[in-house]
């Protein structure tokens, strides 16, 4: 007897290729088929074959570089037309080291448009596919820096801090809607991925080991504050206090209390050569 096939929903993933991005789709792949994008093409059809193979999920490969126009533009294009997309995870994101402007330029450029371009691109498109079917939810990676501000880290601050004020203007327009969409900043702290070997960061100087969270941990938290329709996820009691603290107290406590706590990070930055500065 030939049974109804039930569509599986189509779950999209920027940076899926390695850390917390890989560990969304390893959890997701059971009950969903994938759209996996990044711009390394075969960390992603090695995923796409595990995951077809155990999990019986359909996985397509996207090879793309969200800062680029055509590539942003073509997976914007996809997400628009996928009838069955049911979350939009925008997690590609990396850090740079050294203070802004000594950290090359291109660096911090596309620091901005993938964080902040690449999201507004792929968001609008999800957004316009989902909200006519009053159904789905988008993930944005955002960080606790979005929170915290550190010296050698100021685009990224920034930018992650537009990724929440962003994720709640959308809250506030969706709930004004009383829409079944759901929006969600996740707020990971120092989370064990390839980020920091990207930056060259030594991570035993950055924090001890009772700060270092899994990416599944990461990912756990975020799946269940989704069930839970959570706008504001961080992972981890120590962040939770962390972020709740630095909100709390006026701002000149605040930059006071991270400037002390930045300077074991600027003294891993080389001292700036004023002389070069000056011609
Ligand atoms: N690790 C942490 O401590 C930490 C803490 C807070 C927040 N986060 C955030 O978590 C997210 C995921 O980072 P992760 O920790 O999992 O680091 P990761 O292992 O380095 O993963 C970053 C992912 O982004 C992709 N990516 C980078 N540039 C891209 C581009 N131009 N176009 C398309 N994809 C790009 C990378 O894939 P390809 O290289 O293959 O393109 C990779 O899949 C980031 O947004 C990061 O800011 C990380």
């Amino acid at each position: 007897m030939g049974g109804i096939a039930l569509a599986r929903t189509v779950v999209a993933i920027t940076g899926a290729s390695s850390g917390i991005g890989a560990a969304f789709a390893k959890r997701l792949a059971p009950e969903h088929d994938l759209l996996l994008i990044a711009r390394r093409r075969e960390r992603l059809d090695e995923l796409a074959r595990e995951f077809s193979h155990r999990e019986g999920s359909q996985v397509e490969v996207i090879q793309a570089d969200l800062t680029v126009e055509a590539d942003l533009a073509a997976v914007a294009e996809r997400i628009a037309n996928e009838e069955r997309l049911v979350l939009l995870i925008n997690n590609a994101g990396f850090g740079t080291k050294g203070r802004f402007w000594e950290a090359p330029l291109e660096s911090q450029e596309n620091m901005h448009r993938l964080h902040i371009l690449a999201t507004v691109r792929l968001t609008h498109a999800a957004l316009r596919n989902m909200t006519p079917r009053d159904r789905g939810g988008i993930i944005n990676v955002a960080s606790v820096s979005a929170f915290v501000r550190s010296p050698g880290t100021t685009s990224y601050g920034a930018t992650k801090t537009w990724m929440t004020a962003f994720t709640e203007g959308l809250y506030l327009e969706l709930r004004g809607l009383g829409s079944n969409v759901v929006v969600q900043a996740l707020c990971p702290g120092f989370t064990y991925s390839e980020f920091h070997d990207a930056m060259g960061a030594d991570r035993s100087r950055l924090a001890g080991p009772a700060f270092w969270l899994s990416a599944e941990e990461v990912v756990d938290a975020s799946l269940d504050g989704l069930r839970r329709r959570k706008l504001f996820v961080i992972p981890g009691w120590r962040y939770r206090l962390i972020t709740a603290f630095l909100s709390a107290i006026p701002t000149a406590l605040r930059l006071h209390v991270e400037a002390i706590a930045g300077r074991a990070r600027l003294e891993q930055m080389p001292a700036p050569d004023v002389s070069k500065q000056l011609q």
